[in-house]
């Protein structure tokens, strides 16, 4: 079998609408899906990697000890200070896959892996700010979860994966950084459709934080419509597993950009509002915030909005939100591991409250980002790495 790398450059400058940057679209670095050497697969965009043996089913059935997953990571961390791309600190983003660390560039995959073919890849991202993880943990065990519950099984443990995170990040030299993990099935032998016993590919990397509209309308508000298009239900794909079938949200993107909007925000089969391409949406009512209960990721995020709310004695409840909530509210936010706790300005075209940022959005957002900056459910890489 010849794999075909393909690259897509995921370091450099940062448009968040070309990276389409919320947590999905930063799209695969790519790496062939040999484990031949690591001088295999490496050759940059558009190259031929080489002709590596074909995976056999039932690989990974047998999961290897975990002390070689161990000894696997501490050999690519490589002496102390040395990242294995050369070089100083990788500003522009750090991968690791299939064992090893390297720079964006040279990250490549194979074509006929199934995450990229049939969508069969779940993910997580997380982040850090001012230097500190935040919710790590919670981003970890939703993303074993979701692997759960895609029948995928990830070869590292939480633990090794905690690592592979601080690792990634700590190579960037960066602290605000978006931290991508995901699991996809792998490659299939040739004409072979069984997705039972593939080699799963392991994809982490740690990139310069991104904003999904870009910092401005982050903190000060962006534009929502309400798309026509449906999220797909979560009795065909469960939403609480962070999945790669988003081809419902990026459709409604597109409509709400022929629409002069930011983003999209949809509805799902029962026609409630779920939520937008990467986001999870709020409506503020006579001082009270709701947010849609079902087919929606259950969003890190949210639970930390959450957390304030009850802090603040800020009534906060999940349930079933109608559509046209949207425009009816005194204020509309939306949040998310890339941009945290974003206003809502205008819904399919109307104005919402004043057209800024709401007195209740300002408060959660400002308390968020200034609990983020001093380290809440936080944890620094290098402490991970310490220990
Ligand atoms: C579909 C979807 N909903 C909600 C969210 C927000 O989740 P979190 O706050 O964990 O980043 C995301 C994040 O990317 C997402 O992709």
């Amino acid at each position: 079998m010849v794999e075909i790398g393909f690259h897509h450059r995921i370091g450099g400058r940062h448009d968040d609408r070309d990276l389409g940057a919320e947590s999905g679209d930063i799209g695969h670095g790519g790496r062939g899906a040999s484990s031949s050497g690591p001088a295999s697969g490496r050759a940059g965009s558009r190259t031929i990697a080489g002709t590596p043996a074909p995976r056999q089913p039932g690989g990974l059935a047998e999961k290897p000890p975990m002390h070689y997953h161990s000894r696997r990571i501490d050999r690519l961390r490589g002496p102390e200070g040395a990242p294995s791309t050369g070089g100083g600190p990788m500003s522009d983003g750090i991968v690791f896959i299939d064992g090893e660390y390297m720079a964006p560039e040279d990250a490549t995959m194979s074509i006929f892996d199934v995450g990229f073919v049939w969508g069969d890849c779940v993910y997580d991202v997380t982040s850090t700010w001012n230097g500190w993880f935040f919710m790590l943990d919670e981003h970890l065990e939703r993303f074993q979860r979701s692997c759960e519950g895609f029948r995928l099984e990830n070869p590292y443990s939480f633990e090794e994966m905690r690592r592979i995170c601080a690792e990634c990040v700590e190579r960037t030299g960066l602290t605000n950084t978006y931290v991508k993990m995901q699991v996809s099935r792998g490659v299939p032998p040739p004409g072979v459709r069984d997705p039972r016993g593939l080699k799963p590919i392991v994809l982490v990397y740690a990139v310069p934080y991104v904003w999904i509209w870009g910092e401005e309308k982050c903190r000060d508000g962006a534009t929502l419509y309400v798309s026509g298009v449906e999220r797909v239900s979560s009795k065909a794909i469960d939403q609480r597993f962070k999945n790669y079938n988003r081809a419902d949200l990026v459709q409604a993107r597109l409509e709400a950009y022929d629409n002069d909007c930011d983003d999209a925000i949809l509805a799902g089969p029962d026609g409630f509002l779920s939520e937008g391409p990467g986001f999870n949406v709020f409506v503020v009512k006579d001082g009270k915030v709701a947010s849609p209960d079902y087919n929606v990721l259950e969003g890190i995020t949210r639970r930390s909005v959450r957390e304030i709310c009850e802090r603040e004695g800020i009534p906060y409840e999940l349930r079933k939100v109608r559509p046209e909530e949207l425009e009816e509210a005194s204020e509309v936010f939306t949040s998310t591991t890339a941009g945290g706790v974003m206003p809502i300005t205008g819904v399919n075209g109307k104005t919402i409250g004043n057209g800024h940022a709401g007195i209740v959005t300002s408060r959660i957002q400002s308390i968020y980002w200034s609990e983020r900056a001093a380290g809440w459910h936080g944890v620094k890489p290098a402490d991970i790495l310490a220990n």
